[in-house]
């Protein structure tokens, strides 16, 4: 017999709450879209929705911990209110599936990475079964961008152009939970773009694991059309033809990964105006013995050639990384060459992570695991030297003039709005007339911290013409 009875009442309102990254943002846009079909409208928190749905990840074990601590905050809430449905989906849920039923049997509805577009059908199936009804695909045909969507924000979108990873990577559970690599066929991506920019999004954010093997399979199949024949990759191919959207201010991507970079793609970030100046590039370890563990097939010097190509090729590129601390083996060397590496790359921002085990992964079964305190104190000095790089990297733009997409109200002060510059900085400036959420600004920027700036702006309402490159700031040679 469940002890968690569900009532009879129909819910109407909905509230998700996202956990992990830009991949799961998107999922739960689509998600929302899917629920507000069926006619749910959202809710303010969790306590007042009919239905919560938990979109989790499954990245690292804080990653886990935290989920299962708010699935506990949930079940008095189920309690006092039978009729409440819980809903868990996304990457934790394919890695535990029954495993999450037995630890939180007060959830409603369980569903992995593959079939989000099956909720309606899971939610009826819920509403007469005693115990969690739990589904999860190992595959799927279905891109998530091609169901319904409710978007947060009116002028940015993500877009997935391939789901899933083809790599290794030691350290990662990720193709374990997202499958192997699909692309999505060109023409669909950029038949979406359109109409999302027809929708009045001004920028979009390009999905996937390893952006730049994007259509490999498709070039496999035979599928590619006629995308390919000027001898580019078919990703740099994509962002050309997105440079051909109408009214598309900004293209934006993530993540390409070092082993697969393209010349071709420096040289779309150059010549395509709307592709912004910004480059996300992990680097995982900048010591070579590391990556040789990680399965990373580049070395330290490899990716530094890259940072510096990219420099030169693309004039005030912004270049941001994401770093894992305390892989197993990784000696005090080893990190010292981490160290030296971020800081010739002089990252403009960096994601640092302390090594996560995560079970079926290869890492996990190697040996030399570190103890947590020295991973610990490394990551402290990892992240004090990024710190400071983020800061002299917004030093550097100090008394330039930059294009800003507002984004809204700065969240700690009233009077002021939050842009992004073409580089993806952060940027706060007192609210003007005609800074309004989704309008270009042109900001002189005044004062530097290590994640935002301080400006004012210079002409508010401005519509520059599309892709003005962001200015380098004088006297800085990146
Ligand atoms: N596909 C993306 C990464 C997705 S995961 C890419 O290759 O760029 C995002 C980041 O989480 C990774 O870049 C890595 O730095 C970090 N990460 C992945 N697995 C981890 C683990 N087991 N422990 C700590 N950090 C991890
Ligand atoms: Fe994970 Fe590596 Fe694939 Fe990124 S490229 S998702 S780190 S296996
Ligand atoms: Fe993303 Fe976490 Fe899944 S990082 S792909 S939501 S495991």
């Amino acid at each position: 017999m469940n002890p968690y009875p569900r009532g009879t009442v129909s819910a109407r309102t909905y509230f998700i709450r996202t956990f992990g990254c830009q991949m799961n943002e998107h999922d739960s846009e689509r998600a929302a879209g899917v629920l507000e079909t069926m006619g749910y409208r959202p809710a303010a928190d969790a306590e007042a929705a009919d239905l919560v749905l938990f979109n989790t990840c499954a990245i690292r074990e804080n990653a886990d911990n935290k989920l299962y601590g708010q699935l506990s905050h949930l079940k008095p809430l189920k309690l006092a209110d039978p009729a409440k449905t819980i809903v868990v989906g996304g990457c934790l849920a394919q890695k535990d599936q029954g495993q999450l039923a037995e630890r939180a049997p007060w959830v409603d509805v369980i569903y992995g990475t593959h079939n989000m577009g099956r909720l309606p059908d899971l939610l009826a199936q819920a509403d007469s079964a005693a115990l969690p009804v739990v589904e999860i695909l190992e595959h799927t045909e279905m891109f998530p961008s091609a169901l319904p969507a409710r978007r947060e924000v009116r002028h940015h979108a993500w877009v997935s152009i391939s789901i899933g990873c083809d790599n290794t990577c030691t350290f990662c559970i990720v193709p374990l939970l997202r499958g192997p690599e699909k692309s999505r066929k060109l023409g669909d991506i950029v038949a979406e773009v359109a109409q999302l920019v027809a929708d009045g999004v001004r920028e979009v954010t390009l999905l996937g694991q390893n952006v730049n093997s994007y259509g490999r399979d498709l070039v496999l199949a035979g599928e590619a059309g006629g995308a390919g024949k000027r001898n580019r990759t078919l990703f740099a191919e994509l962002l050309h033809a997105l440079g051909d959207v109408d009214g598309l201010q900004r293209v934006r991507f993530t993540s390409p990964h070092p082993k697969d970079f393209t010349p071709d793609v420096f040289a779309a970030l150059r010549d395509v105006p709307n592709v912004c100046e910004q480059l996300h590039l992990p680097l995982q370890s900048g010591s070579d013995r590391i990556l040789r563990r990680m399965q990373r097939a580049y070395r330290s010097r490899r990716y530094l050639d890259l940072v510096a190509e990219a420099r030169e090729t693309v004039p005030g590129v912004a270049i941001s990384t994401d770093i894992i601390v305390g892989f197993p083996g990784e000696t005090e060397d080893d990190f010292v060459e981490t160290l030296r590496v971020t800081e010739a790359a002089a990252f403009d921002s960096a994601f640092t992570f302390e090594y996560s085990p995560r079970p079926g992964t290869a890492a996990a079964g190697m040996d030399g695991h570190l103890d947590h305190a020295v991973v610990n104190e490394r990551y402290q000095r990892l992240a004090d030297l990024t710190r400071r790089l983020s800061l002299e990297a917004n030093q550097r733009q100090l008394g330039t003039v930059q294009q800003l997409l507002v984004e809204g109200p700065s969240k700690t002060d009233a009077a002021k709005v939050s842009g992004r510059t073409r580089t993806n900085r952060l940027v706060h400036v007192p609210a003007v007339p005609g800074a309004e959420p989704a309008q270009m600004v042109h900001a002189r920027l005044d004062e530097a911290a290590p994640h935002y700036l301080l400006g004012a702006a210079v002409d508010a309402a401005c519509d520059p013409p599309v892709g003005t490159p962001a200015p380098v700031a004088a006297g800085s040679a990146r």
